[in-house]
């Protein structure tokens, strides 16, 4: 079974092959640069993205969508997330929390698949965890790392992509969605 996965993210496109070829899913990344439109809901955003993408690649197509939530500042940069790297990145984040003790947060991750005429389903996942007090670690990519997460105490970005993968938010709506496919395949 082959899919495509729209995405211009290196590192995302890495963590899916891992968890999709458990499954005997093929992957494949492939560079649309779709659309992302404004909007407080991953799941708008991934399904907008979706439909998209399938209707010009005419293939079974995933988007996924990702965001980090901060407790202490109201769920801030969620669905703004990329914007937030992009222009502040993890030092700015790192100085919003400054003095802040509740440093909790959570990675939400929305996968979004549709098949040329059908109607697109999503998978979610998530992993709560806590922001580092400073950047560790050289791996991953984005928040990786500032972001700790529950049960251990190195950030993403300390870990290699195949111990992220094993509790990432990504890799649980990935196996959601993997879970899905063999499910229907099956039938
Ligand atoms: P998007 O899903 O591509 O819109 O990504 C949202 C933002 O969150 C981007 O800046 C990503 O780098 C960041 N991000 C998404 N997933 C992860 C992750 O697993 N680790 C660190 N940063 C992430």
């Amino acid at each position: 079974m082959r899919v495509y996965f729209a995405t211009g993210n290196e590192g995302k496109f890495r963590e899916a092959e891992e968890v999709l070829s458990r499954y005997g899913i093929e992957v494949e990344m492939v560079d649309l640069d779709y659309p992302e439109i404004q909007s407080d809901s991953l799941e708008e955003i991934a399904v907008w993205g979706v439909r998209w993408c399938v209707e010009r690649l005419m293939e079974p197509v995933f988007v996924e969508d990702s965001g980090l939530f901060v407790d202490a500042l109201n769920g801030f940069p969620g669905p703004y997330s990329a914007y937030v790297f992009d222009t502040i990145g993890n030092e700015g984040i790192l100085k919003l929390m400054e003095g802040v003790e509740d440093r909790s947060a959570r990675f939400l991750s929305v996968v979004a698949f549709c098949e040329p005429g059908g109607k697109p389903v999503t998978f979610t996942g998530e992993v709560r965890g806590r922001i580092a007090e400073e950047e560790r670690g050289e791996e991953g990519f984005g928040f990786d790392p500032i972001f700790v997460p529950e049960g251990d105490r190195r950030t993403f970005a300390e870990m290699g992509v195949q111990e992220k993968c094993k509790i990432s938010h990504r890799t649980r709506a990935l196996e959601r969605f993997a879970e899905w496919l063999v499910a229907r395949r099956g039938r």
